[in-house]
Protein backbone atom coordinates (compact mmCIF):
# COMPACT_ATOMS: atom_id res chain seq x y z
CA UNK A 1 0.00 0.00 0.00
CA UNK A 2 2.86 2.17 0.87
CA UNK A 3 4.44 1.56 -2.49
CA UNK A 4 1.39 2.53 -4.36
CA UNK A 5 1.23 5.74 -2.70
CA UNK A 6 4.84 6.72 -3.51
CA UNK A 7 4.07 5.60 -6.78
CA UNK A 8 0.78 7.62 -7.18
CA UNK A 9 2.69 11.23 -5.55
CA UNK A 10 5.66 10.64 -7.90
CA UNK A 11 3.58 10.81 -10.89
CA UNK A 12 1.21 13.71 -9.27
CA UNK A 13 5.26 15.28 -9.15
CA UNK A 14 5.83 14.37 -12.62
CA UNK A 15 2.88 15.97 -13.99
CA UNK A 16 2.76 19.25 -11.93
CA UNK A 17 5.91 21.53 -13.46
CA UNK A 18 3.96 21.41 -16.52
CA UNK A 19 1.48 23.86 -15.54
CA UNK A 20 4.50 25.35 -13.31
CA UNK A 21 6.71 26.17 -16.37
CA UNK A 22 6.75 30.06 -16.76
CA UNK A 23 7.42 30.05 -13.21
CA UNK A 24 11.40 30.50 -12.76
CA UNK A 25 13.79 32.86 -12.05
CA UNK A 26 15.00 36.17 -11.76
CA UNK A 27 14.91 38.18 -15.03
CA UNK A 28 17.60 40.81 -13.50
CA UNK A 29 20.03 41.35 -10.73
CA UNK A 30 19.15 39.61 -7.26
CA UNK A 31 19.54 42.08 -4.36
CA UNK A 32 18.18 39.77 -1.59
CA UNK A 33 18.73 36.22 0.11
CA UNK A 34 17.20 34.56 2.81
CA UNK A 35 17.88 30.40 3.83
CA UNK A 36 16.35 28.46 6.54
CA UNK A 37 17.34 24.58 6.77
CA UNK A 38 13.95 24.04 4.03
CA UNK A 39 13.57 27.17 2.58
CA UNK A 40 15.10 29.24 -0.22
CA UNK A 41 13.73 33.41 -0.88
CA UNK A 42 15.28 35.49 -2.99
CA UNK A 43 14.11 38.99 -3.96
CA UNK A 44 14.79 41.06 -7.33
CA UNK A 45 15.05 44.35 -9.61
CA UNK A 46 12.36 42.66 -11.05
CA UNK A 47 10.06 43.27 -8.76
CA UNK A 48 10.02 39.53 -7.75
CA UNK A 49 9.86 37.38 -4.83
CA UNK A 50 11.27 33.92 -5.62
CA UNK A 51 10.70 30.79 -2.85
CA UNK A 52 12.66 28.23 -4.27
CA UNK A 53 12.66 24.02 -3.97
CA UNK A 54 16.36 22.92 -2.99
CA UNK A 55 16.35 20.23 -3.59
CA UNK A 56 14.89 20.27 -7.17
CA UNK A 57 16.51 23.87 -7.56
CA UNK A 58 13.46 25.22 -9.48
CA UNK A 59 11.21 27.94 -8.10
CA UNK A 60 8.64 26.75 -6.48
CA UNK A 61 6.36 30.13 -6.24
CA UNK A 62 6.99 33.77 -7.69
CA UNK A 63 5.31 36.13 -6.03
CA UNK A 64 5.03 39.91 -8.24
CA UNK A 65 4.04 42.46 -6.03
CA UNK A 66 6.47 44.45 -4.90
CA UNK A 67 7.11 47.72 -7.41
CA UNK A 68 10.53 47.94 -8.42
CA UNK A 69 13.53 46.23 -6.48
CA UNK A 70 12.71 43.64 -3.48
CA UNK A 71 15.32 44.83 -1.05
CA UNK A 72 14.84 42.55 1.40
CA UNK A 73 13.50 38.83 2.08
CA UNK A 74 13.37 37.13 5.70
CA UNK A 75 12.22 33.57 6.44
CA UNK A 76 9.70 33.25 9.26
CA UNK A 77 8.48 30.04 11.26
CA UNK A 78 5.48 29.42 8.94
CA UNK A 79 6.10 31.53 5.75
CA UNK A 80 8.34 34.66 5.07
CA UNK A 81 8.57 38.46 4.54
CA UNK A 82 9.68 40.73 1.58
CA UNK A 83 10.13 44.17 1.24
CA UNK A 84 10.66 46.66 -0.93
CA UNK A 85 12.28 49.87 -3.15
CA UNK A 86 7.95 50.81 -3.25
CA UNK A 87 8.19 50.81 1.45
CA UNK A 88 6.32 48.08 1.17
CA UNK A 89 6.60 45.19 3.51
CA UNK A 90 4.63 41.91 2.48
CA UNK A 91 4.35 38.71 5.01
CA UNK A 92 3.87 35.84 2.99
CA UNK A 93 2.50 32.14 3.98
CA UNK A 94 3.13 28.35 2.68
CA UNK A 95 0.68 27.72 0.16
CA UNK A 96 -0.83 31.29 -0.10
CA UNK A 97 -0.76 33.36 -3.35
CA UNK A 98 -1.46 36.76 -1.98
CA UNK A 99 0.72 38.69 1.63
CA UNK A 100 -1.50 37.16 4.39
CA UNK A 101 -0.59 41.02 5.29
CA UNK A 102 1.03 43.85 3.62
CA UNK A 103 1.89 47.36 4.70
CA UNK A 104 0.82 50.88 2.76
CA UNK A 105 3.78 52.33 1.26
CA UNK A 106 6.21 53.97 3.47
CA UNK A 107 7.62 57.27 2.32
CA UNK A 108 11.35 55.31 1.79
CA UNK A 109 11.98 52.48 0.76
CA UNK A 110 13.03 49.07 3.29
CA UNK A 111 16.61 48.67 3.34
CA UNK A 112 17.02 46.11 5.68
CA UNK A 113 14.82 43.54 7.74
CA UNK A 114 14.87 40.82 10.19
CA UNK A 115 12.23 38.36 11.72
CA UNK A 116 11.40 35.99 14.83
CA UNK A 117 8.55 34.30 16.38
CA UNK A 118 7.10 36.98 17.65
CA UNK A 119 8.22 39.95 15.75
CA UNK A 120 9.08 41.34 12.10
CA UNK A 121 11.50 44.51 11.95
CA UNK A 122 11.80 46.63 9.08
CA UNK A 123 14.37 48.99 8.22
CA UNK A 124 14.04 52.36 5.88
CA UNK A 125 16.51 54.63 4.16
CA UNK A 126 14.95 57.43 5.90
CA UNK A 127 16.45 56.17 9.08
CA UNK A 128 13.25 54.70 10.52
CA UNK A 129 12.33 51.19 11.57
CA UNK A 130 8.90 49.50 11.81
CA UNK A 131 8.06 46.51 14.30
CA UNK A 132 5.32 44.65 13.07
CA UNK A 133 3.54 41.64 15.52
CA UNK A 134 2.30 39.38 13.40
CA UNK A 135 -0.07 37.89 15.66
CA UNK A 136 -2.21 41.20 15.91
CA UNK A 137 -0.60 42.77 12.66
CA UNK A 138 0.17 46.25 14.17
CA UNK A 139 2.87 47.82 12.83
CA UNK A 140 4.66 50.46 14.93
CA UNK A 141 7.25 53.12 13.23
CA UNK A 142 10.25 54.91 15.41
CA UNK A 143 12.89 56.91 14.70
CA UNK A 144 16.08 54.51 14.74
CA UNK A 145 18.91 55.75 12.78
CA UNK A 146 20.35 59.15 11.17
CA UNK A 147 20.51 57.55 7.37
CA UNK A 148 20.07 54.47 6.16
CA UNK A 149 19.46 51.51 8.35
CA UNK A 150 21.72 48.69 6.65
CA UNK A 151 21.21 46.15 8.65
CA UNK A 152 19.29 44.54 11.90
CA UNK A 153 18.94 41.34 13.94
CA UNK A 154 17.03 39.97 16.29
CA UNK A 155 18.60 38.76 19.93
CA UNK A 156 17.64 35.06 20.83
CA UNK A 157 15.43 37.34 24.19
CA UNK A 158 13.53 39.55 21.78
CA UNK A 159 15.97 42.62 21.98
CA UNK A 160 16.58 44.41 18.38
CA UNK A 161 20.48 45.36 17.04
CA UNK A 162 20.54 47.74 14.61
CA UNK A 163 23.51 49.51 12.33
CA UNK A 164 23.20 52.55 10.40
CA UNK A 165 24.99 55.07 7.93
CA UNK A 166 25.18 57.33 11.16
CA UNK A 167 27.62 54.97 11.81
CA UNK A 168 26.20 54.08 15.13
CA UNK A 169 25.25 50.18 16.47
CA UNK A 170 22.12 50.42 18.60
CA UNK A 171 20.50 47.90 21.00
CA UNK A 172 17.07 48.35 22.05
CA UNK A 173 14.71 46.68 23.83
CA UNK A 174 11.47 44.33 22.61
CA UNK A 175 9.38 48.02 23.59
CA UNK A 176 11.23 50.05 21.57
CA UNK A 177 12.75 52.26 24.35
CA UNK A 178 16.96 52.27 24.03
CA UNK A 179 19.31 49.55 25.33
CA UNK A 180 22.55 50.69 24.36
CA UNK A 181 24.62 52.99 21.78
CA UNK A 182 28.05 52.33 20.49
CA UNK A 183 29.88 54.02 17.52
CA UNK A 184 31.50 51.83 14.61
CA UNK A 185 34.46 52.69 13.09
CA UNK A 186 33.33 52.80 9.49
CA UNK A 187 30.22 52.76 6.94
CA UNK A 188 28.11 49.51 7.72
CA UNK A 189 26.93 47.68 4.69
CA UNK A 190 25.11 44.54 6.90
CA UNK A 191 24.33 43.01 9.37
CA UNK A 192 24.28 38.93 10.18
CA UNK A 193 23.41 37.26 13.70
CA UNK A 194 25.03 33.75 14.70
CA UNK A 195 24.24 33.36 18.59
CA UNK A 196 25.45 36.49 20.26
CA UNK A 197 27.42 37.22 18.30
CA UNK A 198 27.35 39.79 15.52
CA UNK A 199 29.21 40.47 12.28
CA UNK A 200 29.15 43.74 10.27
CA UNK A 201 30.82 43.78 7.03
CA UNK A 202 31.90 47.48 6.52
CA UNK A 203 33.16 49.75 3.61
CA UNK A 204 36.93 49.75 4.18
CA UNK A 205 36.86 46.10 3.20
CA UNK A 206 36.92 44.82 7.37
CA UNK A 207 34.56 41.86 8.42
CA UNK A 208 34.35 42.99 12.54
CA UNK A 209 32.50 41.39 15.07
CA UNK A 210 30.33 42.99 18.37
CA UNK A 211 28.48 41.88 21.31
CA UNK A 212 25.00 42.29 21.43
CA UNK A 213 25.99 45.49 23.01
CA UNK A 214 28.47 46.41 20.11
CA UNK A 215 31.79 46.06 22.05
CA UNK A 216 34.53 45.05 19.33
CA UNK A 217 34.86 41.66 19.46
CA UNK A 218 37.76 40.52 16.81
CA UNK A 219 38.26 41.62 13.35
CA UNK A 220 39.68 40.85 9.69
CA UNK A 221 40.99 43.00 6.93
CA UNK A 222 39.35 41.07 4.31
CA UNK A 223 39.31 43.13 0.74
CA UNK A 224 40.65 46.30 -0.69
CA UNK A 225 37.34 47.12 -1.82
CA UNK A 226 33.97 47.47 0.33
CA UNK A 227 32.09 44.60 1.99
CA UNK A 228 28.86 44.49 0.53
CA UNK A 229 26.96 41.47 1.69
CA UNK A 230 27.13 38.77 4.77
CA UNK A 231 25.64 36.12 5.90
CA UNK A 232 26.13 33.93 9.57
CA UNK A 233 25.17 30.29 11.02
CA UNK A 234 26.21 28.63 13.73
CA UNK A 235 29.99 29.03 13.83
CA UNK A 236 30.83 30.34 10.32
CA UNK A 237 30.35 33.65 8.61
CA UNK A 238 30.69 34.75 5.38
CA UNK A 239 31.35 38.19 3.79
CA UNK A 240 30.94 39.21 0.16
CA UNK A 241 32.70 41.86 -1.62
CA UNK A 242 31.49 44.38 -4.66
CA UNK A 243 33.84 42.05 -7.14
CA UNK A 244 32.44 39.04 -6.45
CA UNK A 245 34.80 37.39 -4.00
CA UNK A 246 33.06 35.44 -0.93
CA UNK A 247 34.82 34.72 2.31
CA UNK A 248 34.30 31.84 4.75
CA UNK A 249 35.68 32.24 8.23
CA UNK A 250 34.99 30.64 11.53
CA UNK A 251 33.56 32.00 14.57
CA UNK A 252 34.46 33.17 17.09
CA UNK A 253 37.97 33.99 15.78
CA UNK A 254 37.09 34.29 12.29
CA UNK A 255 39.81 31.78 11.13
CA UNK A 256 39.52 31.75 7.35
CA UNK A 257 37.73 28.68 5.90
CA UNK A 258 37.29 28.87 2.21
CA UNK A 259 37.77 32.22 -0.26
CA UNK A 260 35.37 31.49 -3.26
CA UNK A 261 35.85 33.91 -6.92
CA UNK A 262 31.83 33.59 -7.79
CA UNK A 263 33.56 35.13 -10.86
CA UNK A 264 30.44 36.69 -11.92
CA UNK A 265 30.80 40.43 -11.04
CA UNK A 266 28.97 41.90 -7.96
CA UNK A 267 28.02 39.25 -5.30
CA UNK A 268 25.04 41.62 -3.63
CA UNK A 269 23.00 38.77 -1.29
CA UNK A 270 24.48 35.96 0.79
CA UNK A 271 22.31 33.31 2.76
CA UNK A 272 23.24 30.12 5.12
CA UNK A 273 21.64 27.51 6.50
CA UNK A 274 23.39 24.16 7.89
CA UNK A 275 25.68 23.36 5.02
CA UNK A 276 25.09 25.50 1.84
CA UNK A 277 26.15 28.85 1.54
CA UNK A 278 23.96 30.70 -1.51
CA UNK A 279 25.25 33.72 -3.21
CA UNK A 280 23.53 35.94 -5.79
CA UNK A 281 24.07 39.25 -7.46
CA UNK A 282 24.63 41.48 -10.69
CA UNK A 283 23.99 38.55 -13.70
CA UNK A 284 20.97 37.16 -11.89
CA UNK A 285 21.96 33.79 -11.17
CA UNK A 286 21.74 32.34 -7.33
CA UNK A 287 24.55 29.51 -6.33
CA UNK A 288 24.90 27.51 -3.94
CA UNK A 289 28.60 26.67 -1.96
CA UNK A 290 29.38 24.23 1.15
CA UNK A 291 29.62 26.30 3.90
CA UNK A 292 32.15 24.06 5.24
CA UNK A 293 35.41 24.46 2.38
CA UNK A 294 33.58 26.90 -0.20
CA UNK A 295 33.23 24.27 -2.88
CA UNK A 296 30.80 24.71 -5.02
CA UNK A 297 27.53 22.39 -4.73
CA UNK A 298 24.99 21.56 -7.72
CA UNK A 299 23.90 23.08 -10.12
CA UNK A 300 22.98 26.75 -10.04
CA UNK A 301 20.01 27.75 -8.60
CA UNK A 302 18.72 30.12 -11.31
CA UNK A 303 21.26 29.75 -14.37
CA UNK A 304 19.78 31.08 -17.58
CA UNK A 305 21.07 28.75 -20.10
CA UNK A 306 23.60 30.72 -22.66
CA UNK A 307 21.49 31.74 -26.43
CA UNK A 308 23.10 29.66 -29.41
CA UNK A 309 26.03 31.49 -30.48
CA UNK A 310 27.15 31.51 -33.44
CA UNK A 311 30.04 34.81 -34.17
CA UNK A 312 27.35 37.18 -35.41
CA UNK A 313 26.51 40.61 -34.00
CA UNK A 314 22.90 39.02 -34.27
CA UNK A 315 24.38 36.58 -31.50
CA UNK A 316 25.52 39.86 -29.53
CA UNK A 317 22.60 41.78 -29.67
CA UNK A 318 20.67 38.81 -28.48
CA UNK A 319 22.61 38.52 -25.36
CA UNK A 320 20.31 41.20 -23.91
CA UNK A 321 17.03 39.30 -24.44
CA UNK A 322 18.46 36.24 -23.54
CA UNK A 323 17.79 36.61 -20.02
CA UNK A 324 14.24 36.52 -20.74
CA UNK A 325 13.82 34.98 -23.87
CA UNK A 326 14.74 31.43 -24.15
CA UNK A 327 14.41 29.77 -28.07
CA UNK A 328 13.45 26.39 -27.18
CA UNK A 329 10.32 24.95 -27.75
CA UNK A 330 7.76 25.58 -25.15
CA UNK A 331 10.66 26.96 -23.01
CA UNK A 332 8.80 29.63 -20.88
CA UNK A 333 10.65 29.25 -18.08
CA UNK A 334 12.29 32.85 -18.37
CA UNK A 335 10.15 36.28 -17.41
CA UNK A 336 9.13 36.11 -21.40
CA UNK A 337 7.99 34.09 -23.51
CA UNK A 338 10.14 31.26 -25.44
CA UNK A 339 10.65 33.21 -29.01
CA UNK A 340 10.88 29.68 -30.62
CA UNK A 341 8.53 29.85 -33.70
CA UNK A 342 7.88 33.64 -33.40
CA UNK A 343 7.60 34.37 -36.97
CA UNK A 344 4.84 34.13 -38.78
CA UNK A 345 2.42 33.82 -35.13
CA UNK A 346 0.37 36.14 -33.99
CA UNK A 347 0.64 38.31 -30.57
CA UNK A 348 0.78 36.42 -27.33
CA UNK A 349 -0.58 33.68 -28.91
CA UNK A 350 2.21 30.98 -27.65
CA UNK A 351 0.53 28.33 -25.98
CA UNK A 352 1.69 28.04 -21.72
CA UNK A 353 2.77 31.55 -21.62
CA UNK A 354 0.69 33.59 -19.10
CA UNK A 355 0.60 36.92 -21.58
CA UNK A 356 -0.76 40.29 -19.89
CA UNK A 357 -4.26 41.49 -20.85
CA UNK A 358 -2.42 44.62 -22.90
CA UNK A 359 -0.86 42.22 -25.04
CA UNK A 360 -3.33 40.14 -25.60
CA UNK A 361 -5.64 42.85 -26.97
CA UNK A 362 -3.29 43.95 -29.52
CA UNK A 363 -3.41 43.06 -33.11
CA UNK A 364 0.20 42.22 -34.91
CA UNK A 365 1.53 39.25 -36.41
CA UNK A 366 5.41 38.75 -35.42
CA UNK A 367 7.41 39.37 -38.72
CA UNK A 368 11.04 40.38 -38.87
CA UNK A 369 9.56 43.51 -39.75
CA UNK A 370 7.39 43.89 -36.70
CA UNK A 371 9.75 42.88 -34.47
CA UNK A 372 12.59 45.60 -35.78
CA UNK A 373 9.59 47.86 -35.19
CA UNK A 374 9.24 46.61 -32.17
CA UNK A 375 12.78 47.87 -31.20
CA UNK A 376 13.01 50.80 -33.01
CA UNK A 377 10.03 52.50 -31.23
CA UNK A 378 10.46 50.22 -27.93
CA UNK A 379 7.45 48.00 -26.24
CA UNK A 380 6.05 51.66 -24.63
CA UNK A 381 5.36 52.77 -27.79
CA UNK A 382 4.77 49.93 -30.03
CA UNK A 383 3.16 47.54 -27.53
CA UNK A 384 1.64 49.84 -24.91
CA UNK A 385 0.89 48.48 -21.42
CA UNK A 386 3.67 45.48 -22.41
CA UNK A 387 4.98 43.95 -19.06
CA UNK A 388 8.63 43.93 -21.29
CA UNK A 389 10.63 46.28 -19.95
CA UNK A 390 10.89 49.50 -22.28
CA UNK A 391 14.44 49.07 -24.28
CA UNK A 392 14.99 50.05 -27.74
CA UNK A 393 18.07 48.98 -30.54
CA UNK A 394 18.74 51.75 -31.86
CA UNK A 395 21.46 51.08 -34.47
CA UNK A 396 19.24 49.69 -37.71
CA UNK A 397 21.83 47.85 -38.45
CA UNK A 398 21.84 46.07 -35.14
CA UNK A 399 17.67 45.33 -35.37
CA UNK A 400 18.52 44.02 -38.26
CA UNK A 401 21.82 41.53 -37.51
CA UNK A 402 19.12 40.91 -34.37
CA UNK A 403 16.11 39.18 -36.46
CA UNK A 404 18.41 37.58 -38.54
CA UNK A 405 19.82 35.64 -35.95
CA UNK A 406 15.99 35.23 -34.36
CA UNK A 407 15.08 33.92 -37.69
CA UNK A 408 18.37 31.38 -37.56
CA UNK A 409 17.34 30.25 -34.18
CA UNK A 410 13.94 30.00 -33.74
CA UNK A 411 12.88 27.27 -35.74
C1 LIG B 1 13.59 41.81 -18.65
C2 LIG B 1 12.93 40.83 -19.46
C3 LIG B 1 12.85 41.00 -20.98
C4 LIG B 1 13.88 41.35 -21.86
C5 LIG B 1 15.29 41.74 -21.51
C6 LIG B 1 13.31 41.24 -23.17
N1 LIG B 1 11.99 40.85 -23.10
FE1 LIG B 1 10.76 40.50 -24.67
N2 LIG B 1 9.23 40.13 -23.37
C7 LIG B 1 9.33 40.11 -22.00
C8 LIG B 1 8.03 39.86 -21.44
C9 LIG B 1 7.71 39.76 -19.95
C10 LIG B 1 7.14 39.71 -22.52
C11 LIG B 1 5.63 39.46 -22.42
C12 LIG B 1 4.97 40.81 -22.17
C13 LIG B 1 3.53 40.77 -21.78
O1 LIG B 1 2.92 39.69 -21.67
O2 LIG B 1 3.01 41.88 -21.58
C14 LIG B 1 7.93 39.89 -23.73
C15 LIG B 1 7.43 39.80 -25.00
C16 LIG B 1 8.19 39.84 -26.16
C17 LIG B 1 7.69 39.61 -27.50
C18 LIG B 1 6.27 39.28 -27.87
C19 LIG B 1 6.14 37.78 -27.83
C20 LIG B 1 4.79 37.23 -28.25
O3 LIG B 1 4.72 36.00 -28.40
O4 LIG B 1 3.85 38.00 -28.44
C21 LIG B 1 8.77 39.67 -28.34
C22 LIG B 1 8.75 39.48 -29.85
C23 LIG B 1 9.93 39.97 -27.53
N3 LIG B 1 9.55 40.06 -26.23
C24 LIG B 1 11.20 40.09 -28.03
C25 LIG B 1 12.31 40.49 -27.28
C26 LIG B 1 13.62 40.75 -27.84
C27 LIG B 1 14.01 40.54 -29.28
C28 LIG B 1 14.39 41.20 -26.80
C29 LIG B 1 15.83 41.70 -26.85
C30 LIG B 1 16.08 42.82 -27.71
C31 LIG B 1 13.57 41.17 -25.60
N4 LIG B 1 12.33 40.75 -25.94
C32 LIG B 1 14.02 41.48 -24.33
C33 LIG B 1 10.47 40.31 -21.25
C34 LIG B 1 11.69 40.71 -21.77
Amino acid sequence: MRARLAAISAALLLALPASGQELAGHAGPVSALAAAPDALISGGFDGRTIQWDRSGATARRILRFHDGNVTAVATTGDGFVSAGQDGRIALWREGQDDPVRATERAASPVSALAAADTQIVAGFFDGSLMRIDPATNEAVTQPGHEGRVAGLAILPGGDLVSVGADLRFVRWHADGSLASRMSLPELPNGLARAGDILAVVSADGVLRLHSPEGELLPDRFLSNRPLVAVAAAQDRVAAADVDGTVWLLDLPFLVPRAEIQTGHGPVWALAMAGDALFSAGADGVIRQWSARDGAALGAPVAAVPPAPEDASRGAEVYRACAVCHSLAPGDHSRAGPSLHGVFGRPIASAEGYAFSEALRNLDIVWTPETVAELFTHGPDAYTPGSRMPNQRVTDPADRQALVEYIARHSR
